[in-house]
């Protein structure tokens, strides 16, 4: 679709991930500027007035030098042998499920606001049901809780349920990430820590509003959303004065706000670009290659 799309000329926002390979990716990405139009992934976590603030505290030196980066993207939605989705599927979804579905949003967003890039990994993937029943008629997203006593086809599965990166960020930066979509309870919870040698930051999606930043020679703070409490450069991603939440939905209105307003203009995007679908994509692949392999696998860096 995305394809048609920019082959007929059009501006195009595709959903992550991109693709579901590099090679489809890279296609994507070359169609794109040889057509000359505005392109986006949506990655639109990013857009949390807390994840700008993680980014801008980092870009002021407020957390210094990063040493570790870590967190989890866990789900329960996927938790019983009879919940089904076309994500399941890899001849839909591709071959990568917890890990392009969920950590594909982790790791981008890790990269966006630490303004590091993943060189290595060791993975290491698994896949508790092997066989899954598949209802006899489509399922839309998170809607499988609500079936009641079905007719199901015994299917085998060959994608994750849950995957484990550790990661070498360059030299010094070491990291670690978890993604589940079998963690009962667990409904949203992206969580991301970034510890430095000034002070740390964590954040979780569950709690979008409130950004905990940890000290060691003070007490550690919980900063809730206020525009006049963001670094000038998080401000413009909250709308809405303290006390008035700022969640999932809103992220989309910000990425699609920016989108709409570059077409037409030379300005530089300020929202995630084909080319950072791409590295999701490449950062997949590696992932894929590690498990496979039982071992650790460089990451090609991007030119940008
Ligand atoms: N950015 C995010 O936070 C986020 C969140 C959820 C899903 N997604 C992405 O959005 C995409 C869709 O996921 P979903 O969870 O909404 O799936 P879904 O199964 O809930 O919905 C997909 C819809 O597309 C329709 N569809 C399928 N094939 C079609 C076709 N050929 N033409 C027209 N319609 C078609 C289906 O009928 C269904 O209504 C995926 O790429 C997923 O990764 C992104």
């Amino acid at each position: 679709m995305a394809k048609d799309a920019l082959q007929a000329g059009k501006h195009v926002i595709c959903e992550k991930p991109l693709a579901t390979s590099v090679q489809d990716g890279r296609e994507l990405v070359a169609l794109a500027a040889q057509q000359g139009v505005r392109n986006c992934v949506c990655h639109n976590l990013r857009f949390y007035p807390m994840v700008q603030q993680m980014r801008a505290l980092r870009e002021a030196g407020d957390l210094g030098e990063i040493l570790v980066v870590q967190g989890t993207y866990f789900q329960d939605w996927l938790l019983y042998e009879t919940d089904w989705n076309w994500r399941v599927d890899a001849s839909a979804g591709g071959p990568s499920r917890s890990m392009a579905d969920i950590g594909s949003h982790w790791f981008d967003l890790a990269e966006h606001v630490t303004g590091l890039r993943v060189s290595s990994l060791c993975a290491d993937l698994q896949t508790f049901h092997r066989a899954r029943k598949r209802p006899k008629h489509s399922v839309e997203t998170f809607a499988n809780k609500l079936l009641g006593p079905e007719d199901y086809i015994e299917t085998a599965v060959d994608t994750e349920d849950f995957g484990a990166v550790i990661f070498h960020m360059g030299a010094r930066t070491r990291g670690s990430v978890t993604a589940s979509q079998v963690s009962a309870g667990r409904k949203n919870r992206f969580n991301i820590e970034i510890y430095g040698t000034r002070s740390s930051v964590a954040w979780n999606q569950e709690r979008p509003d409130e950004l905990w930043v940890g000290h060691r020679n003070t007490g550690n703070e919980i900063l809730i959303k206020d525009p006049s409490l963001l670094k000038p450069q998080a401000r413009s991603y909250a709308d809405l004065p303290g006390g008035h939440s700022e969640g999932y939905d809103d992220t989309f209105k910000q990425l699609f706000r920016r989108f709409y307003a570059s077409i037409g203009t030379g300005d530089a995007p300020e929202y995630p670009q084909f080319d950072d679908g791409l590295r999701q994509l490449t950062i997949l692949n590696a992932v894929l290659q590690s498990h496979g392999a039982r071992a650790w696998v460089d990451v090609p860096t991007p030119s940008k």
